[in-house]
């Protein structure tokens, strides 16, 4: 069984911030076998802690052009976050500076921003601003991973005021924790998105990342580990996986009549571990993303470019083109971290955790997968802070920034996509 292997620590945490029982297992030891066994992943929405924590007062100091101490909240979060991009006009979110050490060469971004963990929440607009106005010169391309906490809005609110070039892959993630009601609840929330914002910054929208929870045994990935864990099975495709299937594509069909209802045209897909697509699931959405992982593979850095194209080829891609309908396959995350809350899991896999690593993965990957025209969402935009307090080790480690958003120690390849 082919390993894409994501540690899959917070795989199954909630994208209410809950973990599962199956996380809890994790943690509590068995950790590396578990990796092995468990694919790549991710996914989730958010950063419990909020705002005012993780805004984070920035100085010029480490930063060589647009940054500074210019609070950006437009008088609307109440809260004393500022933030590192300055604007010529602070009340106009579209006159910000550019970094010229940040260059629009990824395909696309993975993003959760600060505060949308149902039913904490927090997110706020002046946040998400910023974080647009960084992304925005990195890439015209970011995934979201749900849609709480007003998620959706506030990406589409923070585009159309600063104006910049974006296209955003809208996710409803499914039922965590047995809570039935938030298909319902994103349901609502990309309706009125959708309505208010029109499609022009919307890529697509996912249902069904793999955070679901194991009891209910909803998605394939679901199902797959929970098969696992029980009978030490493997098989997505198996008769578990075709039953979580079949639940998933309720919502995945539900959201293509929503779409038909509003008169829209968008793309319907599905998230899930590079190793553990349901072909059901695949013959019933337009497009898949695969968490291809080569730090949780154990992979050496020099390896992982490398072994990232080849797994997602011969894995993802292949199982899309033996298809009729031929989804069309993009990498959801793939990144390397650049530290570890503790220093053992920082040199758990083949190369550490280091920002040199970042820096020789993003080398190697980045301006080759554009070359070869492979689509993928570099994981992540920033440090998710929640995650280092509820996981530590290196899962709040795979941001190209700083939880303060401020660039972490690297540099940005210059090759425009
Ligand atoms: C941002 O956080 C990083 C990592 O903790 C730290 O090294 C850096 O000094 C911080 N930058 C600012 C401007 O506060
Ligand atoms: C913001 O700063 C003011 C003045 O220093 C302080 O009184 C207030 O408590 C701060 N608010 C927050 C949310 O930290
Ligand atoms: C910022 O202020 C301007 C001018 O008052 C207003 O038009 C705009 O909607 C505000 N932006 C936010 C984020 O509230
Ligand atoms: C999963 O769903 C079941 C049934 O709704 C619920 O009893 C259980 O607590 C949920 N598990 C977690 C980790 O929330
Ligand atoms: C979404 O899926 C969940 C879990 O199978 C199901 O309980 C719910 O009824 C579905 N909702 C819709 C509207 O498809
Ligand atoms: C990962 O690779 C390192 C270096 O090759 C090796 O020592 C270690 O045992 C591997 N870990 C696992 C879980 O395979």
């Amino acid at each position: 069984m082919v390993n894409d292997g994501r540690d899959n620590s917070y795989t199954h945490l909630g994208e209410n911030g809950h973990p599962s029982p199956w996380l809890e297992k994790q943690q509590s030891g068995n950790r590396k076998s578990k990796i092995l066994l468990v694919g790549a992943l991710v996914g989730i929405v958010a950063i419990i802690a909020i705002g005012v924590g993780v805004g984070v007062s920035l100085s010029n100091k480490n930063r060589t052009k647009s940054s500074g101490n210019t609070p950006n909240n437009n008088g609307t979060s109440g809260d004393n976050t500022t933030t590192p991009v300055q604007q010529e006009n602070p009340n106009d979110p579209s006159t910000f500076k550019k970094d010229s050490r940040l260059k629009q060469s990824f395909y696309g971004l993975a993003y959760s921003p600060n505060g949308v963990i149902y039913p904490d929440c927090g997110a706020k607009l002046p946040d998400v601003i910023t974080d647009i106005q960084l992304m925005s010169q990195l890439t015209k391309r970011i995934r979201l991973y749900g849609s709480d906490c007003d998620l959706s809005h506030l990406v589409m609110e923070a585009i159309k005021q600063t104006k910049v070039d974006m296209k955003v892959t809208l996710g409803i993630y499914v039922s965590p924790d047995g809570d039935y009601t938030a298909y319902d609840r994103q349901k609502v929330a990309i309706t009125d998105v959708l309505k208010k914002y029109g499609t022009d910054h919307v890529a697509g929208i996912t249902v069904g990342n793999e955070e679901q929870n194991l009891t209910r045994d909803y998605s394939p990935r679901a199902i797959f580990f929970h098969y696992l864990n029980d009978h030490g099975g493997t098989d997505a495709n198996g008769a578990v996986g075709n039953q979580g299937a079949d639940l998933l594509i309720v919502n995945i069909t539900d959201t293509r009549n929503l779409l038909k209802g509003l008169e829209l045209s968008i793309p319907v897909g599905n998230s899930d571990a590079g190793s553990y697509f349901n072909t059901k699931v695949l013959q019933a959405v337009d497009y898949g993303m695969a968490n291809v992982h080569p730090w949780f593979a154990n992979t050496t850095v020099q390896n992982g470019p490398q072994w990232t194209w080849d797994f997602f080829e011969q894995t993802d891609v292949a199982a899309a083109n033996a298809l009729s309908n031929k989804p069309e396959m993009s990498i959801a995350e793939v990144g390397w971290p650049t530290a570890s809350k503790d220093a053992g899991n920082a040199n758990n896999g083949a190369s550490p955790a280091s920002e040199e690593n970042l820096q020789y993965f993003i080398d190697n990957f980045v301006c080759q997968s554009n070359q070869k025209g492979i689509k993928y969402f570099f994981f992540e935009f920033f440090d998710e802070k929640w995650k280092d307090d509820t996981f530590g080790g290196v899962e709040g480690h795979w941001g190209l920034f700083y939880q303060n958003k401020t660039l972490k120690g690297i540099t940005i390849p210059n090759c425009p996509i």
